[in-house]
């Protein structure tokens, strides 16, 4: 399966969320490979700060900041069990050739209430590449939700209905996500069983549900 990680806007955790999607399936044994198409290269820094720290590679991070991504990406899904695509801010080019390479777009989202959750043109983005790939699935994901998580949480209810649905799986405003990454990291080689960690596993396995259904006729 192909995991796109999208949202024009900036800063609202698709790279955090990538990484750690990625680490998750590979620590249970699955081969993932993770897809930089970001030209700021910010899964790649990671993954370099991870062997400078002497830490083992935990799973194999290629940059392809091109929009022929969706020609080059089902090459790397061959020889993978899962292909997660950490994706640009603000390159149409980009977003498109993510758009059409995708099994399943996840848009990190803030939940705040005083900001529209995706612009205009990513949806329009989306549909449009649902008319080339009509089974192309996207769900929001509410990143950075605070101590007034009772908000996040009636916003979601109220977004169940709307396409694209948000995930039930929420992940917390944590200083770890921030610092772990920070030294090539993640989360649960912090500590496997903090609060993070297992919001990381709920998401992770609530994705795995999503293409379980996928799969069947
Ligand atoms: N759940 C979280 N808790 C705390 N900090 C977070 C969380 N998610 C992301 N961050 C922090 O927010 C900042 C932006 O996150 P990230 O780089 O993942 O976003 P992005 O969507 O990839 O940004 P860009 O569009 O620039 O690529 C980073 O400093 C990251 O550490
Ligand atoms: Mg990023």
């Amino acid at each position: 399966m192909i995991v796109a990680f999208l949202n024009q806007k900036g800063g609202v955790g698709k790279t955090t969320l990538a990484l750690h999607l990625a680490g998750q399936w590979a620590a249970r044994g699955k081969r993932v490979t993770l897809i930089d198409a970001d030209p700021q290269g910010s899964a790649l820094d990671w993954s370099e700060r991870r062997s400078h720290e002497g830490l083992p590679r935990a799973f194999g991070v290629v940059g392809l900041a091109r929009d022929t991504l969706h020609r080059e990406a089902p090459e790397l899904a061959r020889d993978a069990d899962h292909v997660v695509i950490d994706g640009p801010p603000r390159v149409a080019g980009l977003m498109r050739s993510a758009l059409l390479a995708a099994d399943l777009v996840l848009i990190p989202v803030q939940p705040s209430p005083f900001d529209g959750w995706a612009s205009a043109e990513m949806l329009s983005l989306l549909n449009e590449a649902r008319i080339y790939r009509p089974e192309l699935a996207a769900r929001f994901i509410l990143n950075r939700c605070g101590a007034r998580t009772v908000i996040a949480r009636e916003t979601a209810e109220t977004l169940a209905e709307h396409d694209p649905p948000v995930l039930a799986a929420t992940i917390g405003q944590r200083v770890v996500f921030a610092d772990a990454p920070q030294s090539g990291r993640l989360v649960s080689e912090i500590d496997g069983d903090s609060p993070a960690a297992r919001e990381i596993a709920t998401l992770t396995a609530e994705i795995d549900r999503l293409s379980l259904r996928k799969a069947a006729p």
